[in-house]
């Protein structure tokens, strides 16, 4: 079972590598880490589960978080009070994004940044990710809002980016009025 203190900090360099591509079927083992993860994520968002097992919660998380320099990642979305979607991509990108973009009015969270960040994260309202399954089949999967900012967020962390990086350091609002809070 993962625990909150399995994932690196942001102060770890593991965090900034350029995670790799991921070979065709996954192997055993990258299937039963997504499925630990699906696990940590959908707990964490329990009330009951996040306190017994003392989980911070979280809807994304990225295997390089666990230190594994693969590209994969996996979102639990609650989309309706208590009801769960989960998803799965292997070796992810952008087909198709929105011109529009919005921000998180309480600022993003992430499990590997243990602090409260002010400032807004640019992000497209609306994207299409293209990847692959824990099955190993080929996907497309749009996403709008919350999900959307979810997997942008998730596709930064293959790359080595994390949420503070995209914040104006002398002005973390900057930009304000030219996106929708969310
Ligand atoms: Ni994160």
């Amino acid at each position: 079972m993962l625990k909150t203190k399995d994932f690196l900090d942001e102060k770890d360099k593991r965090l900034r590598l350029i995670s790799k591509e991921v070979e065709l079927p996954l192997t055993k083992e990258d299937q039963k880490l997504i499925d630990q993860m699906i696990k940590y994520l959908h707990d964490s968002q329990i009330e009951e589960l996040a306190e017994k097992y003392d989980l911070r919660p979280g809807m994304g998380l990225s295997a390089i978080q666990l230190g594994v320099q693969k590209r994969f990642f996996v979102v639990v979305h609650e989309y309706e009070e208590g009801k769960f979607d989960t998803y799965v991509l292997v070796n992810p990108r952008i087909i198709s994004n929105s011109v529009e973009k919005i921000y998180v009015e309480e600022g993003e969270g992430c499990l590997s940044v243990n602090r409260p960040v002010d400032g807004i994260v640019p992000r497209y309202a609306r994207v299409t990710m293209e990847g692959y399954d824990r099955e190993g089949n080929k996907i497309q999967v749009r996403a709008r809002e919350e999900l959307a900012i979810c997997f942008q967020h998730e596709l930064d962390h293959l790359n080595g980016i994390l949420f503070i990086d995209h914040i104006d350091k002398k002005n973390p609002y900057k930009g304000k009025d030219q996106m929708r809070a969310i």
